[in-house]
């Protein structure tokens, strides 16, 4: 346990960024479900994938996990009517299936309604657990003292990175064959142009290079911080003699 004024200066510098994930991981299933209400509208076989229904279910159930085999759903785990409450805001309005779109307007549905369900679960542990921190801190509970809470923590981080890559994947792999839904198909919108080459390895190298920066500092300080000199200069930190 940490004890003092190397824990006061701990519990400072994970409660402040943690104020501002709080306001994120709250928001964001807010921002989602208005999202999502949006695609039931503008993009039926996006939503259809989202809720891997293969046929038109009125009301439809929320469909936990599962993938479509040989025009099959399984492994899934259903809760009746959630999906509708979910997709369209209401107990009975249907989630049109997949079956009401021409085949070759199908975008590949496991990997959208599993990249799709990656993100909202994640999302929902990530609010939750923000949640649950500042309950037991009003219990007089201090999380920032649980060895599994701040275990948790440093796994929220990259965590939240997977939920971003699984939004953007339902996003875009679900707008497939089309890059703008009926008006546009990807092959007719992809480029072959010799010069994306050179744009691509600039971003590499860039990335690359901030993240390479990135880890060697954050090694240094923690060096620094283990051979004893805990008074590393914080300027935006608690004052040293507090
Ligand atoms: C917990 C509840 C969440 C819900 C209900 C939700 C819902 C949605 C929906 C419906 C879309 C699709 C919009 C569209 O295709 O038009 C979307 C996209 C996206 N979501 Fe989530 N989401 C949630 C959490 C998260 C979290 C925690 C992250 C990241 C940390 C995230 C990152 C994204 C990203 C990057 C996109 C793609 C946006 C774009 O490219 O236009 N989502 N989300």
């Amino acid at each position: 346990m940490l004890r003092g004024r190397r824990d006061r200066h701990h519990r400072l510098g994970f409660l402040v960024p943690f104020a501002f994930a709080t306001v994120a991981a709250i928001t964001q299933p807010f921002v989602g479900h208005i999202l999502g209400l949006r695609v039931a509208e503008t993009q039926p076989a996006k939503l259809a994938a989202f809720e891997l229904a293969e046929t038109t279910e009125q009301p439809a159930p929320l469909r936990l996990g599962g993938v479509i085999i040989d025009g099959e759903v399984r492994y899934n785990f259903d809760i009746p009517k959630i999906g509708s409450l979910i997709a369209r805001n209401s107990f009975d309005k249907p989630v049109p299936g997949l079956d009401t779109i021409p085949e070759d307007e199908h975008p590949p549905v496991n990997l959208t309604h599993l990249s799709f369900q990656t993100m909202v679960g994640l999302g929902t542990l990530l609010a939750g657990s923000t949640v649950l921190f500042w309950l037991a801190r009003w219990r007089r509970r201090d999380l920032t003292q649980n060895r599994w809470f701040l275990r948790f923590a440093v796994l929220a981080g990259p965590l939240a990175v997977v939920a971003l890559e699984a939004g953007w994947i339902a996003t875009e792999v679900g707008r497939q064959p089309r890059v703008v839904w009926q008006v546009l198909r990807t092959t007719e919108a992809a480029g072959d142009s010799p010069r994306i080459w050179w744009s691509l390895t600039g971003t590499i190298i860039v990335y690359a290079g901030m993240t390479t920066a990135a880890i060697v500092t954050l090694r240094s300080m923690a060096r620094r911080w283990r051979a004893g000199e805990h008074d590393l200069p914080s300027p935006y930190g608690p004052e040293a003699s507090a």
